[in-house]
């Protein structure tokens, strides 16, 4: 990726990203991002000419797919070599800006909001946690929370911990105290050389999904149980991989 000038990272999973590249892309989980914006575009109300904000949105997969059925989307991620793959693909209706999604500036611009995969939400854990006051992902939910227009809905999908504990494997370990799922893993790039690399993965019960989501602001409306690819309005269990918040911001007047 020559020419761009590189800049300290601020996050852990840059440094996977830029080893990653394009072979993302390749991960199982990222095959049913067709199902998933169909499900999300009649979930969350979406009207072609309608504003999204993708956070966390790695190489662009879901907001191309909506930018496709014309909705205006903005993609935001920490990895420059995200957003990089992200504008390769041109696009009329999506555009891509490398940030933060710690610290956004947006207020009351955006139709939906989404982060989906662990887009941010759900990696605000580990390395980065020490100096971080009350909840990391927390805090990333109020900043989306605050983006969305009055009435306006958000989605964003998280770990469960319940999946996590009943199916840990010999190379995680779940802390019990923060929630945090660690992982030893090895990830491949374009030439097939692999690096070994950790992950911090948050993880979340229903329960603490809502409160963080009251805390943000939200009214919470539904919590799926889903995996990848499999976005269907399931009541939550034990069963599935991740949770899919559907929640959105009261309407000035509306009760909290
Ligand atoms: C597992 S990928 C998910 C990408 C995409 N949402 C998808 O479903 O394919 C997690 C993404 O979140 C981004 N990310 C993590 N922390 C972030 C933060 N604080 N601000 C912005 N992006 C972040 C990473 O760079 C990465 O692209």
């Amino acid at each position: 990726m020559g020419g761009r000038q590189r800049v300290k990272k601020k996050h852990w999973f840059e440094e996977i990203a830029e080893h990653l590249g394009p072979t993302y892309l390749r991960y199982s989980f990222t095959y049913g991002t067709t199902q998933e914006v169909d499900t999300l575009m009649s979930v969350l109300a979406l009207d072609p000419g309608d504003s999204l904000l993708d956070v966390g949105c790695g190489p662009g997969r879901h907001a191309h797919e909506f930018a496709s059925r014309g909705i205006n989307v903005t993609g935001l991620d920490i990895s420059e070599d995200f957003i990089h793959l992200a504008n390769l693909k041109a696009s009329e209706n999506a555009s891509f800006v490398c940030g933060d999604a710690r610290d956004m500036p947006y207020m009351e611009e955006f139709d939906a909001v989404i982060s989906l995969c662990q887009g941010a939400f759900g990696l605000a854990g580990g390395p980065t946690l020490q100096n971080s006051k009350g909840d990391p992902d927390g805090a990333i939910l109020s900043c989306m929370s605050r983006a969305l227009k009055p009435g306006k809905k958000l989605a964003l999908s998280a770990f469960s911990s319940y999946f996590q504990i009943r199916y840990l494997n010999e190379n995680t370990t779940f802390n019990a105290e923060t929630g945090i799922n660690h992982e030893t893993t090895f990830v491949k790039n374009e030439e097939g050389e692999s690096m070994e690399t950790e992950l911090w993965t948050s993880c979340f019960t229903p329960r603490e999904l809502r409160l963080l989501a009251a805390n943000a602001g939200l009214e919470v409306e539904e919590i799926w149980s889903v995996d990848p690819g499999d976005y269907t309005k399931r009541v939550p269990d034990l069963e599935h991989a991740e949770y899919l918040l559907i929640a959105h911001r009261p309407n000035n007047g509306e009760k909290k």
